[in-house]
């Protein structure tokens, strides 16, 4: 059988073989193409996916290839620019990981280039595809615990590293609320960088969702363990969630729920591709990652200016990075 898409990696590092053996898996993608700053990372892809074609930057890439599907592989500083020149050349579909971008100005700039180039575009917050976080979703939904009122998460790396899965997953476990307000606190003493980005060494958020609920996030240093661990107080029970279950417990007593956790990189594919066959939207289309862009950037501006910060938010960069200057 003829393969229908075309597929480029921009970015070789570690997190473009789980985006490569996504499409393979698929069986439908061929990847045509690859790009990376750095020599080495891109001839190991190669490689190992038997890429034909090579090269050093992405423009030289998307002029020479009629590409299909990108998978945007890249620092967080070059999501936006990359996104953008692939949508522009074409490209059916963008999977951008995460951070989508650091800045409202950019996440609106891809939405809108993407919108008018009609790419579709996903943004990698691929634990939406695991079904444990989506049967807590359910539970919740359904009532199970009463109203949600309060979500507690914590991890250690920083607020534009991981603290982007847990605010997407906060709200998709909430239905996707939009938020009211955000209070946030983001310690920086050294010159702490996430992939050449300035970031803080300890942070943390309050976000006043608009139904109510209020997420409490502590990311970094301080916080004593790992754990993509979330912990919901309702009004009628409890439930804490993992990527390996659900335990709750409501006004019968304890429950459990545990489904192998699928892979959520060959699952957003899956939903990304039917997408551009006129399937539904998939569960992590732009703009649930523009919504998520918002909260973080509020954190830091909230961390910035010392106040809180009411939505919907204003500035369109990354406090963080007038914070640091050049340091
Ligand atoms: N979805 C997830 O669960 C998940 C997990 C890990 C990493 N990530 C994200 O994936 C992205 C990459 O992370 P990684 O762990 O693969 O990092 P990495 O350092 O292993 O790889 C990044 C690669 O991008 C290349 N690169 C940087 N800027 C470039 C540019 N302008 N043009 C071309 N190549 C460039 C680097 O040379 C490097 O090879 C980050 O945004 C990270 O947050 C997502």
């Amino acid at each position: 059988m003829e393969t229908k898409y075309q597929a480029a990696l921009i970015g070789c590092g570690g997190i473009s073989y789980r985006h490569a053996r996504a499409y393979l898996e698929h069986g439908n993608v061929e990847i045509v193409a690859a790009c990376d700053i750095n020599e080495e990372n891109l001839n190991k892809v190669c490689e190992e996916f038997n890429i034909q074609a090579g090269y050093s930057d992405h423009e030289s890439l998307l002029n020479a290839h009629d590409i299909d599907l990108v998978s945007i592989c890249t620092y967080p500083k070059a999501h936006a620019e990359q996104t953008i020149a692939s949508a522009k050349a074409g490209a059916k579909a963008v999977l951008c990981e995460k951070p989508m971008c650091l800045g409202l100005g950019d996440a609106d700039d891809m939405i809108d280039t993407c919108r008018e180039s009609d790419t579709k575009l996903v943004i990698a917050h691929r634990h939406r595809q695991n079904p444990n976080f989506t049967k807590a979703r359910e539970l919740i939904e359904e009532g199970a615990i009463g109203e949600p009122r309060l979500i507690w998460c914590y991890l250690t790396s920083a607020i534009i590293d991981n603290g982007t899965h847990i605010v997407d997953m906060m709200r998709y476990l909430l239905g996707d609320p939009e938020a009211d307000w955000v209070m946030g606190h983001a310690s920086r003493q050294r010159d702490t960088l996430y992939q050449s980005s300035p970031a803080e060494e300890s942070g943390a958020g309050l976000i006043a969702f608009e139904t109510g609920t209020r997420a409490l996030i502590e990311m970094g240093e301080l916080t004593p363990q790992d754990g993509f661990n979330f912990c919901i107080l309702g009004t009628e029970g409890s439930l804490q969630t993992t990527i390996e279950g659900v335990d709750w417990f409501d006004k019968n007593g304890a429950n459990e729920f545990r489904a192998e956790p699928n892979q959520g990189f060959v699952e957003q594919t899956r939903e990304m591709i039917s997408w551009v066959e006129g399937g539904p939207e998939p569960r992590n289309p732009g703009e649930k990652g523009r919504s998520v862009t918002e909260l973080l950037m509020a954190i830091h501006e909230s961390a910035r200016s010392g106040s809180l910060v009411k939505l919907p938010l204003e500035i369109r960069g990354y406090p963080m990075k007038d914070r640091a200057g050049s340091g």
